[in-house]
């Protein structure tokens, strides 16, 4: 399963739309279920509007219902080239996938012929959480 989401993070990766950065991000994500949602960055000319690879994929996810995530494959390289250097998942892209993700949730992080494998609280310990009840946990 970890090629196959690093398979597909590569090809999401030349959707990428970077015309400001030139750097192209494709993300994988595995869902509990063995669906796999794909992202890739979508830049702005106004910058802010700018979304990551990685928040495309588990949006697209979570619109169609899903909530639970085993893992997610991240690559990106300038014009979509992987080199020897590794696109780690930023920081509000971490927060992101902390809603959804429990703390052994895998991170495979994808260089030209290497894959890192984290675990999210490796990335991101102590995230910011508040508790919700139950019920509205939905
Ligand atoms: N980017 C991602 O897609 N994921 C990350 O985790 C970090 C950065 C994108 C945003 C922007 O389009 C480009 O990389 C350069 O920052």
């Amino acid at each position: 399963m970890k090629e196959k989401l690093v398979t597909m993070a590569k090809q999401a990766m030349k959707n990428a739309y970077a015309p400001y950065s030139k750097f192209k991000v494709g993300a994988a994500l595995l869902c509990s279920d063995g669906s796999i949602y794909t992202g890739c960055n979508i830049e702005n000319s106004s910058f802010t509007p700018t979304v990551c690879a990685e928040r495309v994929a588990l949006f697209k996810a979570v619109s169609e219902g899903k909530r639970e995530f085993s893992a997610i494959a991240v690559c990106g390289g300038i014009d979509g080239v992987l080199t020897e250097k590794f696109c780690h998942p930023c920081g509000v892209c971490r927060q992101a996938l902390s809603e959804f993700c429990r703390e052994d949730f895998k991170i495979y992080v994808v260089s030209e012929d290497v894959v890192k494998e984290y675990k999210l609280s490796d990335l991101l310990p102590f995230s910011f959480e508040i508790d919700i009840p139950e019920e509205s946990n939905s």
